[in-house]
């Protein structure tokens, strides 16, 4: 399918770069807000996002014109009855998305696919207000999305495959690169990462290692940022957010550590607000690196007053063998492929490519000596490290990863 013309529904954070990112493809989009002023300010940021090109000498003054002429900002939905794809970008409540649906499948034409960008609502659920739910889609953008590259494609139970297919093709063209979830909890990087930076902040509201410890010792392993670092700049209500949707869909295996509750009750929210784990010169303070302060001590020794944690021992494996478990679970559970899993790891969360992902990491360090490492911390930490039944299956056929030339890939 050839998409002539797009639609997105949303102009915030999300949907302002979304449109942005359409049109330096070359396609015209069409973006819907409620209010003039408010999508006039969505216009804004997308040409801001071409005037930083043209800043750095990769455009020139023209070309921002003639893709910004691409963008045409409306408050109705008139201009959408000729679009081939449309993504909603409202704010996360299921009941105005659902009410964003059955407009857009009023108002687009029959063979138009309809897509959210959510990051946590059921993609069938949405589909059920529409008359084609074959139609629907998530294409789940990560922030900001004309910088990151990953995109997560999810279908829902009722999803056609050929919709899988436009949805991927489309993302393809606009330079990105698709990874294709079926739909569960989290989808699939969110899945991936929660269980990480939990293990984290348990480890720092246990009082086995310090703040800075982790954050070191989970950079030395090649992650771009320390865990703490990058659960400021995410947020922490949105991180505790993800949390929820996780506990509900996995149960107890995801409960978060009481210190995420005992830092958002003290509005330490992250960079955005001028702390989180650590505390920053001003609020959105994007730049300078956070300082550890004394408040966070007390706030450590309250959520383990609250919430009594045996003192374990720090290791990074503790935060590297979940994200792993978590992996070869989505894994067993069809939600993704080997390949895809760490194309999101390396592309959604910054793992280094030369590394290869989450799974390939497991080959590197043997899926038997994984197998071994989940079991000790079973025993001294609980469930919540139970081992994914396919890794036993893996070690018991002797696919031990890079040792034997193949785990959860092939070695030759
Ligand atoms: N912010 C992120 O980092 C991020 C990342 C990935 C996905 N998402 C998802 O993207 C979606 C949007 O998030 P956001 O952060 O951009 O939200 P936002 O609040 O920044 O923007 C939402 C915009 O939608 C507009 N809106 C509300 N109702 C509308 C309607 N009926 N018609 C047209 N416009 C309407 C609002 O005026 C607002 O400008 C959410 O589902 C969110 O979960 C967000």
């Amino acid at each position: 399918m050839y998409i002539y013309k797009a639609g997105v529904v949303g102009g915030g954070t999300m949907g302002a770069g979304i449109a942005q990112v359409i049109s330096y493809s070359g396609v015209p989009v069409v973006l819907k807000e409620v209010t003039p002023e408010l999508a006039d300010k969505a216009v804004k940021i997308a040409r801001s996002i071409y005037q930083g090109r043209v800043d750095k000498g990769k455009m020139s003054p023209q070309e921002l014109e003639s893709k910004m002429a691409l963008i045409s900002a409306v408050t109705d939905y008139a201009e959408f009855q000729d679009a081939d794809i449309v993504i909603e970008a409202v704010p996360e409540r299921m009941e105005l998305k659902k009410k964003v649906f059955a407009e857009l499948d009023r108002h687009c034409q029959p063979s138009a696919i309809l897509a959210s960008n959510t990051s946590a609502l059921s993609i069938s659920a949405l589909a059920s207000a529409t008359k084609r739910p074959g139609k629907v889609i998530g294409i789940h953008f990560f922030f900001p999305a004309h910088v990151m590259k990953l995109i997560e494609v999810i279908p829902g139970l009722l999803t056609a495959q050929e919709t899988v297919d436009d949805a991927t093709a489309f993302s393809e063209s606009l330079r990105k690169l698709p990874v294709r979830v079926n739909e569960c909890p989290g989808f699939l990087v969110n899945r991936l990462l929660m269980p990480y930076l939990n293990e984290a902040v348990i480890c720092l509201q246990e009082g086995s290692a310090a703040l800075s410890e982790i954050e070191q010792a989970m950079m030395a392993l090649g992650w771009p940022m320390g865990p703490f670092t990058l659960v400021d700049a995410l947020g922490l209500d949105v991180c505790a957010e993800a949390g929820k949707v996780l506990l509900e869909g996995y149960g107890a295996r995801m409960q978060p550590a009481r210190l995420w509750e005992e830092l958002i009750a003290a509005n330490r929210l992250g960079r955005k607000n001028g702390a989180g784990f650590f505390r920053y010169a001003q609020a959105a303070d994007t730049k300078s690196a956070g300082a550890e302060d004394e408040a966070l001590k007390k706030l450590i020794a309250q959520a383990q007053a609250a919430q009594p944690l045996q003192k374990g021992k720090f290791s990074p494996e503790r935060l590297m063998y979940g994200m792993v478990n978590e992996a070869v679970l989505s894994l067993q559970e069809n939600v993704s492929t080997a390949a895809d899993i760490d194309l999101g790891v390396v592309a959604g969360l910054g793992y280094p490519l030369e590394r290869g992902g989450i799974l390939h990491y497991a080959d590197s360090a043997g899926v038997d000596n994984i197998l071994q490492g989940l079991e000790a911390f079973t025993r001294e930490f609980g469930f919540r490290f139970h081992p994914a039944h396919r890794l036993r299956r893996m070690v018991a056929a002797g696919l031990t990863g890079v040792g034997s030339k193949r785990g959860f890939f092939d070695y030759a």
